[in-house]
């Protein structure tokens, strides 16, 4: 009855609070299906225009769009110098925390652009693609929320989208799925230099590669990338900022005391969209496992917010580690797919520039050497030292004068058309390996519950 009393007050000072605050973004701690999460994605796009872009880079198998909201100064468009960074949440329709946190973190970040200087540096200083959920699909399969399995993990023609990509070590035979295809195209649009994609079912940061050969250290039950101290820091630093990802864990569930983990080492797999992403994209991906439960109760979702939104933010500022700049030719022109690696860094597939020129490469405070080669010409070497204190919201800048007299045969931009095994084709796989039966049972069952 008091609460009948008070509705016209509460009618009024909603009013008044409407009238001062018109462009407060309201999202609610609760599940936003398919429309809803419409509904609060193009407010915020019309809402603050200026710093957002939506656009779906395809649809389901049920024709449902596959929404990416784009945050950054220039939202529709790259800019030299700005890095391109993006989360990716919900490829198991039913770990449902990410898809959340996901909102939020939209939310968070329009609301706060001018208002908050880390928030309007990052703004600034880089472009934020976020996708909150990429199987929408078994997202509205879930009958009965479970924290362990429901209908809901595959898509709507029951692949596993984490098992759908191409895999550099072994022949991943599967039908490429629409939404694992619309993923591809999307990576050939922009140069992604850091990612995550957020799943549940664990408590634990995990890195590349998740499948592996001997070559990359699988006889030692690991299989790890030339950038692994770049992923220990990435995977740290999502863990670290944490509460729930240190100590106790998920009962019953293995336990990662600093809370992150290689890949392989926690369990192989074959297709896995992280490793697709480091070796594909050029982009370093890790994958966060968020939450014990898969599909935890509502009420739970402001906790997760707020354990996991530092995070989330000093995530997105790592993708400003290392060395970026943009490669020329004697006349002052950009050029386009050159190989930029670091020398004892190669890639299988070698990291190229884009159409601009550009290439970014993530690195901790050190002294390297850059290998700058066009591809039939000698290779350009030259130092680059990250210092220790990198300064915030940019990578060190290094632009690279190729040194070529004459003329330059104009080189193709071949994006991401790379040999399938190339650096490791010699290197004898790891499903030849022997394996005891029970790992593979385990290996089965792992599969079922996690990643
Ligand atoms: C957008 O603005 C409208 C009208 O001012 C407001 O009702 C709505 O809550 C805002 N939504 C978001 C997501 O910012
Ligand atoms: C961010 O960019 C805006 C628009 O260019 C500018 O007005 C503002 O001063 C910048 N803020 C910071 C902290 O760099
Ligand atoms: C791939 O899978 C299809 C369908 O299961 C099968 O017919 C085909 O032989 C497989 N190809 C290879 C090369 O394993
Ligand atoms: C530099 O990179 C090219 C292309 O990847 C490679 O062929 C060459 O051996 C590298 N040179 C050095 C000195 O590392
Ligand atoms: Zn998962």
């Amino acid at each position: 009855m008091e609460v009948r009393a008070c509705a016209g007050k509460m009618d009024f000072a909603r009013l008044w609070l409407g009238l001062l605050l018109p462009l407060v973004a309201t999202l609610d701690f609760s599940y936003h299906h398919q429309e809803e999460m419409e509904v609060f994605l193009k407010n915020v796009a019309q809402n603050y225009s200026s710093i957002t872009h939506l656009h779906s880079i395809g649809k389901s198998v049920k024709g449902r769009n596959l929404w990416v909201l784009v945050v950054g100064r220039s939202p529709k468009e790259h800019r030299i110098g700005i890095p391109e960074f993006k989360y990716v949440a919900n490829m198991h329709g039913d770990e449902t925390v990410g898809r959340e946190l996901l909102l939020h973190l939209i939310e968070y970040l329009v609301t706060h652009d001018g208002k908050d200087l880390e928030v309007t540096n990052l703004i600034n200083n880089t472009r934020i693609h976020i996708m909150p959920s990429m199987n929408p699909d078994g997202f509205e399969a879930v009958r009965k929320p479970d924290c362990f399995y429901s209908n809901g993990r595959e898509n709507g023609n029951f692949y596993d989208l984490n098992r759908n990509f191409p895999d550099a070590f072994e022949f991943n035979n599967v039908s490429r799925q629409p939404e694992t295809m619309a993923v591809m195209e999307w990576l050939k649009t922009e140069t992604f230099v850091l990612s995550a994609n957020l799943h549940g079912g664990a408590l634990v940061a995990s890195y590349p590669f998740d499948n592996g050969v001997p070559g990359t250290g699988t006889l030692h039950s690991r299989s790890l990338t030339p950038d692994d101290d770049v992923f220990q820091y990435l995977a740290n630093t999502y863990a670290s900022r944490n509460p729930n990802m240190k100590g106790d864990q998920c009962k019953n569930k293995m336990n990662f005391p600093d809370g992150i983990t290689n890949g392989y080492s926690w369990y192989p797999l074959k297709g896995g969209m992280q490793d697709y992403n480091y070796i594909w994209a050029q982009c370093f991906e890790i994958t966060l496992e968020l939450s014990c439960c898969k599909y935890p109760r509502e009420e739970k979702l402001s906790t997760f917010w707020n354990l996991n939104k530092a995070s989330l933010i000093e995530y997105i500022k790592q993708v400003h580690l290392g060395v970026k700049g943009q490669v020329f030719d004697q006349s002052g022109n950009p050029l386009p797919n050159v190989i930029v690696e670091v020398q004892d860094r190669k890639h299988i597939c070698p990291y190229k520039t884009n159409k601009f020129g550009e290439y970014y490469l993530l690195l901790l405070p050190g002294s390297y050497t850059l290998n700058v080669t066009v591809p039939g010409h000698h290779p350009h070497l030259t130092k680059v030292i990250i210092p220790q204190k990198s300064q915030d919201f940019s990578a060190l800048k290094k632009d690279i004068l190729f040194p070529f007299r004459g003329q330059l045969d104009p080189v193709p931009v071949s994006n991401l058309a790379c040999p399938r095994i190339p650096l490791y084709s010699n290197l004898p796989s790891h499903s030849a390996a022997t394996k005891p039966s029970l790992f593979l049972f385990l290996v089965t069952l792992f599969h079922i519950l996690f990643k």
